[in-house]
């Protein structure tokens, strides 16, 4: 928890308190009747034949990893230089490596090897906020575009090596801009444009970028958003960046929209100045590609840091075959660019695959609920690829708005972000999908690169809220929380480990690398802890169960506890604040704070409100908790040796307070009742 007057607390690391008590039900699967349930894949994979084949390719991938990652990687990449060693390093040592010697240049990857084959092939549709508003890239004109903007950047000084932060909306200029910094070798650090200017801030400062791309405005469900401005504030406290390249997304000019003279340059201007041809910087396979900002269970967001070679081959296997890939698909990821999502599945796999990508800038709600069947219509979307709160929300509209549109040309049906209620996955099963699709439940993390767990369509038999098996070279185990000890054989649940390193996982958090060792390769030693919870199944499946640490998911956003809390202390009357996530229908978590106040501060509705602007403030409007879900409180339950217990705060707001047990030997059991009757005053 966050306090201003106790020291900053340890992690509250104790999934054992997050994996249901064994002795509870004989198996883990008991009263899951969707666990038997197989769905046989409606149609044939291009890329592997059966499900035998997909098994003799994953043993293989598991006993000689070497072997099958120098064959992929010679396969899938055009290098400028050959690898020599195919992977180096431990999860012991927290060492990895993958293609050293090799050199290469993403960007060439996406674009320049394309051209010859499928200079013509549409590579990017964007589908604009405005059904109907949309702009198309060819290859040829993409890799024109990149070059000019990479041109530009390097004639304003951007250098290889150096951090660019982007603040984008969802317009074809955000994929120009990560293709650019890729060309030029500039990491990118992309921040969601949901974030606020202190979050964003933040994230300037830790990667020391002197660069900043944005827009004017963000366009979305109808409204407009003033990403300028932002950048502007977060700007305030960042003295080292001297150069804000501008992309006009509407051209609106005035006071939402400031513009720095000496400092911010039109992104076309930039331009049509430049060079239409931009040489390729030559990049070691282990030279950052980008950095990605993401929560954990402690302290400030960390800087999750992906190389060049090992994720691009991460992104086109994962791309190529979870979801079947052909060559005439239009593959639809509705993800943002701020997430890994959209890095992976919008950019850097589509495109160096040579697919065609779409993007768009709108909801699933604007103008209505009928819009991804719109969109799926209009362009022949063969895969579409969203989150279980996307599909949560359509689902209470009904059939009748998909049943309005064509929606046959869809082959597969992806999900990410958390888990899918079966109910969920029948509806996008049924409705969206005719019973005619693979749905693949795609189970993986910002730290990952690309899908970990995950059906491959028309290969792998599917189970409603099942993310089903490992993806080749990923080792997965599940372990006892306590012990560590692998948990042998199926019907088992536990926390999930990663025993074998793949190509595509992060390799350190940036400026942190202790961090990187902490976070992931210490808590259950030789092995890569992933946070997640999990059963595997009578047929070895696996069921992810949520994450174990204290990492919440609100509406496939990644928040950590101890951001939120760091945001409600900043309120001057705040003296300690204590977040949790609980169940909610259908954001799927949702925030819940306890609040202790200075003395002199009273609660009331209007400090609840203060206290979700604080919020709003420090992380970004998709953070903001419910008014309801801001209780005050005298006291918060802690151990004698001043551990929270997290456990407790959960079950009373979840009305579970039956279900406490005994509290005790907290340091003062009294807490608990005041709390039990603060959180019933507020229903
Ligand atoms: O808890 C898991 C959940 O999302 C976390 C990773 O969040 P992030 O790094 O933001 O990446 C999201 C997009 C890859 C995981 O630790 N998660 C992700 N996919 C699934 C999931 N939980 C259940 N099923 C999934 N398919």
């Amino acid at each position: 928890m966050a306090s201003k007057i106790g020291h900053e607390t340890q992690p509250h690391f104790s999934p054992h308190q997050r994996i249901r008590n064994m002795s509870e039900t004989a198996s883990p699967c008991d009263g899951r009747p969707e666990m038997t349930q197989l769905h046989p894949p409606p149609q044939t994979a291009a890329n592997v034949e059966s499900l035998e084949a997909y098994q003799a390719m994953y043993n293989e991938s598991i006993t000689d990893p070497d072997g099958f990652w120098s064959r992929m990687g010679k396969e899938l990449v055009t290098w400028h230089r050959e690898f020599d060693t195919v992977s180096h390093g431990s999860f012991a040592e927290g060492d990895i490596a993958w293609y050293l010697g090799g050199e290469l240049n993403v960007s060439v990857n996406c674009l320049d090897r394309h051209l010859k084959t499928r200079g013509d092939k549409v590579a990017l549709i964007w589908e604009g906020d405005e059904p109907g508003d949309v702009r198309k890239f060819t290859y040829r004109e993409l890799h024109r575009e990149v070059c000019k903007l990479a041109s530009g950047m390097r004639d304003a000084g951007v250098k290889a090596g150096e951090c660019v932060a982007l603040y984008m909306p969802m317009v074809p200029e955000a994929i120009f801009a990560m293709l650019a910094c890729a060309r030029l070798g500039a990491p990118h650090s992309v921040v969601f444009a949901g974030f606020s200017a202190d979050a964003l801030r933040d994230r300037i400062l830790d990667a020391g970028c002197r660069v900043v791309m944005t827009a004017d405005q963000g366009v979305r469900g109808g409204r407009r958003t003033n990403l300028k401005k932002t950048v502007d504030e977060a700007l305030l406290e960042c003295p080292g960046v001297d150069l804000v390249i501008v992309h006009q997304r509407t051209g609106e000019t005035g006071p939402d929209v400031p513009f720095v003279a000496g400092r911010d340059v039109y992104m076309a201007d930039l331009m049509a100045k430049a060079r239409p041809y931009c040489v390729p910087a030559v990049r070691n396979a282990e030279d950052t590609l980008f950095v990605l900002y993401t929560s954990g269970s402690t302290g400030r967001p960390k800087g999750v840091l992906h190389t060049s070679a090992g994720y691009l081959v991460w992104a086109m296997m994962t791309h190529k075959y979870t979801f079947d890939l052909r060559d005439d698909d239009v593959f639809a990821c509705m993800a943002d660019i701020g997430w890994i999502t959209g890095h992976t599945y919008n950019c850097y796999g589509p495109l160096a695959n040579g697919a065609t990508s779409m993007l768009f800038e709108s909801t699933p709600l604007y103008p209505d609920a009928g819009r991804y069947w719109d969109v799926v219509e209009r362009h022949g979307v063969t895969q579409l690829y969203t989150a279980p709160t996307a599909i949560r929300a359509l689902m209470k509209y009904g059939s009748e708005p998909v049943q309005k549109y064509d929606t046959s040309s869809l082959r597969v049906l992806g999900t990410v972000g958390e888990p899918i209620a079966p109910l969920a996955w029948n509806w996008y099963n049924e409705v969206v999908g005719a019973k005619q699709c693979t749905i693949v439940d795609t189970y993986w993390q910002t730290e990952t690169g690309g899908h970990m767990l995950t059906a491959l369509a028309g290969v792998t038999p599917t189970k409603p809220g099942s993310a089903t098996l490992p993806f080749f070279g990923v080792k997965p185990a599940i372990v006892e929380p306590d012990t560590g000890n692998v948990i042998e054989g199926n019907e088992v649940e536990g926390v999930l480990v990663m025993q074998q390193p793949w190509p595509g996982m992060c390799r350190t958090v940036l400026g942190d690398h202790q961090r990187y060792l902490n976070t992931y390769m210490t808590a259950y030693s030789g092995n890569y802890f992933t946070g997640d919870g999990a059963i595997r199944d009578m047929d070895g499946y696996y069921w992810i169960t949520g994450r174990v640490d204290d990492v919440v998911n609100v509406s496939g956003h990644r928040l950590g506890t101890a951001e939120i809390e760091a945001a409600v202390v900043n309120h001057d009357a705040c003296v300690e604040a204590a977040a949790i996530g609980i169940p909610h229908e259908l954001k799927g978590q949702d925030i819940f704070v306890y609040v202790i106040l200075h003395n002199g501060y009273e609660p009331s509705d209007d400090l609840a409100h203060e206290l979700r602007d604080a919020v709003k403030e420090g992380i970004g409007s998709f953070a903001k908790p419910a008014a309801s879900n801001i209780v005050f409180v005298e006291g918060l339950p802690k151990t004698r040796s001043g551990k929270l217990m997290r456990r407790i705060l959960r079950l009373i707001a979840t009305g579970e307070e039956s279900r406490l047990g005994d509290v005790s030997t907290l340091a003062d059991p009294a807490v608990v009742p005041a709390i039990i009757a603060a959180v019933k005053a507020k229903r």
